[in-house]
């Protein structure tokens, strides 16, 4: 037998037995007549010992041969330890060991493999497979495997079926670019990786396949952020013959059955929010409602009054931060400079003080005298002690603006605690955005939406005005998943192909065999994708997936363990038939 016990296993209970352990040399305490060693592998650590006195001259020697991350295996017997350590399971036990065997050498790591370590993210990610040996490292894995494994039970209890959609097809439109893979069989032609399944998931509707899900690889070359890589997972799902209401209480009860299993709380229902009302409200679709701060919009108190900066904005708009009054002038300043930096773009900011001893006083005193920053206060709910910001300009951008000094402030003040939870349903998005740069309508969502029944007649008058069923599940302000119930009606979708500007002969050539299989009684559906990167990094109280992907890609989309993308060799691009005539 390789080894009778993992490392995290032994304890007080195995007095006196006999056993072989395996795994690799994570620290050597070497005093000359006594070294210690702890024995490191997935479980945890066992410190060994090797002791002038009870081990052989021979053994010694060899222990003193051990170096960091060093593979081993001993024999030995299981004996109480006299300096215990209550913060590991098995701190109670050291093993006296009386056979060594090195199994590998290693050369010495580039970082010290343990919990916190010395290295640097870039050299860990080139190393990952040692990053892995670490304990804040492996544990996300692990947490990640116990998510899928309970979606995957949960939704098989609800009758889902688990389908594999293929990687090699064709375009599918989420919004992002495509990567694309040559066809050596088919010269100058290319598939292209899924962006998702949506097209697979809905001709299984129209197969029948009425509950499906897929824990999936999903492809999208867009810029990089904390919450995007370009290869990522969803748990994808679709579902016929229901209506919107029925996808949102199966996956409600799927989020709340996980995160029951990880607070041990009830969440309760989870409220609903219109888009417009989150955009209100937040300045954002996809709000952290852990914390208040929402918008008081103040376009009827403060025109008029011949402040020109307020005067010309279509909206002005602004946060109560409680309890902030005493902030300085410079740490006053240091926000203004931090929603002036470009990434954020306002052009400025007003702030009004509610001091402790109840004045008023402003940053904008000449144009807004006590009464009417009174009633700005009023209008803000705010009390003695906080501090109001206000942002002005065109409304889509001010909400912007502010939406992210909100989040700014919330991370700063520590309102936006990794322990609690709070998930929101956004419901009711616009079916279309207007893209000023093609000057044209793109699907909000995907073109397989659809509008709302009630909001059909506005494709022909006001496009941008229709709403559709589509729905996002936002948790502690991440969009963590997103759906919606589809167009199954050919006539309709091929009108909405028409509003997003494609030609019948384009459409035909990109969903010509959806189209078609809708001709041959498709049922209702609907459906909606969790990001699972997403899911599983924000459960775990996080929101950098890049944690809780083994081997992610960096910022600028490379794997610099495996270096990442590469070019290929002359003949491979010959043939592929990707190599131009006169190219050398
Ligand atoms: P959508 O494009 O909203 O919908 O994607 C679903 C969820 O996937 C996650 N996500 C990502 N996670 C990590 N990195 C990325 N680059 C990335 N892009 C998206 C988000 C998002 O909510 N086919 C539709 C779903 C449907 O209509 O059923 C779709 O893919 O958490």
């Amino acid at each position: 037998m390789f080894r009778t016990h993992t490392n995290g296993d032994l304890t007080l209970e195995n007095l006196n037995e006999n056993v072989t352990l395996a795994g690799w040399v994570q620290t050597i305490r070497d005093k000359g007549f006594m070294i210690w060693i702890d024995l490191r592998d997935r479980y945890g650590i066992t410190q060994l010992v090797f002791d002038q006195d009870r081990s052989s001259v021979q053994l010694m020697e060899e222990a003193k041969k051990l170096g960091r991350e060093f593979v081993i295996q001993v024999e030995g017997k299981v004996i109480e330890r006299t300096s215990k350590n209550p913060k590991i399971p098995t701190g109670d036990i050291e093993i006296l060991v009386e056979n060594l065997k090195v199994l590998n050498e290693s050369q010495l790591p580039p970082f010290t493999i343990e919990d916190e370590t010395d290295g640097g993210e870039e050299i860990r990610m080139k190393y990952r497979y040692l990053d892995i040996r670490r304990n804040p490292v492996k544990d996300k894995l692990i947490f990640r495997h116990k998510m899928a494994q309970k979606v995957r039970n949960y939704l098989s209890q609800q009758d889902f079926i688990e389908v594999e959609t293929p990687v090699l097809i064709k375009s599918t439109p989420e919004g992002a670019r495509d990567f694309v893979v040559p066809s050596r069989m088919n010269p100058g032609q290319f598939y292209a990786l899924p962006q998702s399944p949506q097209t697979f998931k809905q001709l299984l509707m129209v197969g029948g396949i009425d509950r499906y899900f897929q824990i999936v690889k999903c492809f999208r070359d867009e810029d990089l952020r904390a919450d995007r890589q370009p290869e990522f997972t969803q748990i994808d799902c679709e579902m016929a013959f229901v209506e919107q209401e029925d996808v949102l209480e199966i996956f409600e009860g799927m989020t709340a059955t996980l995160l029951k299993d990880i607070t041990g709380k009830d969440t309760g229902k989870f409220p609903r929010m219109t888009y417009d009302e989150a955009m209100t409200r937040y300045g954002n679709d996809k709000p952290d409602i852990r914390f208040g701060m929402e918008f008081t919009e103040l376009n009827d108190l403060v025109k008029g009054k011949d402040f020109k900066i307020f005067d010309d904005a279509e909206l002005v708009v602004g946060i109560n931060t409680e309890g902030c009054a005493a902030y300085t002038r410079k740490q006053i300043d240091a926000l203004i400079d931090w929603v002036k930096r470009p990434q954020i773009g306002a052009t400025g900011m007003v702030w009004v003080k509610y001091q402790d001893d109840g004045v008023l006083t402003s940053s904008v005193n000449k144009f807004y005298d006590e009464a009417s920053l009174k009633q700005i206060a009023e209008k803000f709910n705010a009390k003695p002690g906080d501090l109001m910001l206000v942002l002005s300009g065109d409304a889509f951008q001010v909400r912007t603006q502010l939406s992210a000094l909100r989040m700014e402030l919330g991370n700063r003040l520590g309102l936006r605690k990794g322990d609690e939870f709070a998930p929101l349903w956004v419901v009711d998005f616009p079916l279309l955005e207007w893209d000023d740069e093609t000057g044209r309508y793109h699907a909000m969502h995907h073109p397989f939406t659809s509008p709302k029944p009630e909001d059909i007649h506005l494709l022909q008058t006001d496009p941008g005005k229709a709403r559709a069923n589509a729905y996002d599940l936002v948790l502690n302000g991440n969009e963590i998943g997103g759906g919606s119930v589809r167009i199954f009606d050919k006539e309709l979708q091929s009108r909405m192909f028409d509003l997003l500007g494609f030609t019948k002969e384009e459409a035909e050539a990109q969903f010509g065999f959806l189209m078609n299989a809708f001709k041959y009684g498709a049922p209702p559906h609907a459906g909606l994708a969790f990001g699972f990167d997403r899911l599983v990094a924000i459960l775990d109280g996080n929101e950098v997936i890049r944690d809780y992907i083994a081997f992610p890609k960096n910022n600028s989309g490379r794997d610099v363990m495996i270096d990442a993308p590469s070019a290929i060799a002359n003949e491979q691009l010959q043939e592929l038939f990707l190599k131009l005539d006169g190219d050398h």
